[in-house]
Formats: structure tokens, sequence, C-alpha cells
């Protein structure tokens, strides 16, 4: 409901739940500075509902700015990268902290070593980890530097800030 809510609704948003139960969506709704109504016939879950409502404390603005702000930038598949030609199919990349290496494939996935996915499921794959942010975790050779990949990302973001069509 957490990521429902934050991907499909702004803060001060009227979030509507016709079959509220105990309130889980008033619940979260509240916490991320959403508006709610809710609407429950069994008396019982309403005494639990208002309960728990009462005690559930919205997040400060700053959190929900944050929140707000994420929602609002454009997503940019990793393949686009390639589209555009910041990045060619068989290049490598490094991971952040210099261990592992993995090859762009024409498709926008990455091949590594006995691994291939998105940027996210190699780098978690790699890492051993449940889940990686790819975004933040490849990085490539320019000019002898370390790019981190998120640095295109940004490129084509403020690009069609510029050119919204
Ligand atoms: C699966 S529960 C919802 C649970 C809720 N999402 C939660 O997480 O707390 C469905 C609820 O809808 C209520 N409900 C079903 N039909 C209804 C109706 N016609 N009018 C009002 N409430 C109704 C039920 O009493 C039940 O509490």
């Amino acid at each position: 409901m957490h990521r429902i809510l934050v991907g499909t609704t702004n803060p001060g948003d009227v979030v509507l739940d016709p079959f509220f139960g105990t309130g889980t969506t008033g619940a979260v709704a509240r916490m991320l500075g959403r508006s709610y109504i809710g609407i429950e016939r069994e008396s019982a879950y309403i005494r639990v509902a208002e309960r728990r409502l009462k005690a559930t404390r919205p997040l400060d603005r700053a959190a929900l700015e944050v929140t707000a702000s994420r929602r609002s930038e454009p997503r940019i598949p990793f393949g686009q990268l390639i589209e555009r030609g910041l990045l060619r199919p068989g290049e490598q990349l490094h991971s952040m902290n210099e261990r592992h290496t993995a090859r762009v494939r024409a498709d926008g996935t990455l091949v590594g070593h006995d691994v291939t996915g998105s940027i996210h499921q190699v780098g978690a794959a790699l890492e051993g980890a449940p889940s990686c942010n790819g975004w933040t975790y490849w990085c490539i050779r320019r000019e002898g530097k370390m790019v981190s990949i998120d640095i295109f990302r940004q490129q084509i973001r403020a690009e069609m800030a510029e050119r919204p069509n």
C-alpha cells in the first residue's frame, strides 16, 4: 500500500477506500500526508480503524518532499542510454566498489560473471544482496575517470526538462 500510494498520488491528494476494514489504506495515507475517505459497514472494524488512525503520525514535511520530488522525475529505462549513444553495447561497467564488472548488451541488459539481467538484478546477484540500485552501483570509465551511470540518466532528464516533447 505504501508503494502504491507513493507511486500514484501526491501529498494532499484524497484517497478513497470503499472497503476500509481496519483502515490500512487510511493509516498509510495519513502517514504519507494524503487525506482519505473510508467506507466500512462493520462497526467493530470501524472502531479498530479509528484507534489505529488516531495512533498514526504523519511523516514530517521534509520526508514527504523527498517522496514527491522522486515521484515527479521521469522514469528512464537503462536501454535509453544505449539508444541515445551514451553507452555502447559491449562496453564494460565497473561496480562502485570496483570489485565487479559487467558488459552492456544491445537490449539494455547486462552480462556479468555467470549472471545476466537488468542493471539492478546483476548488481544484486554479484553482491549477493536482495536488491541493488543499479543506477548508483555501476560506473563507466571515461577519459581515465570512473563516472556513475546515474550522470547519464540525469543528463537525459535535464534534456527532457528543456524539451518536454
Ligand atoms: C478485505 S476487507 C478490507 C481490509 C482493509 N483493506 C484493511 O487492510 O484493513 C473488506 C472490507 O469491506 C467491508 N465491506 C464489504 N462490503 C461492504 C459494503 N457493501 N459496504 C461497506 N463495507 C463493506 C467488509 O466489512 C470488510 O471489512
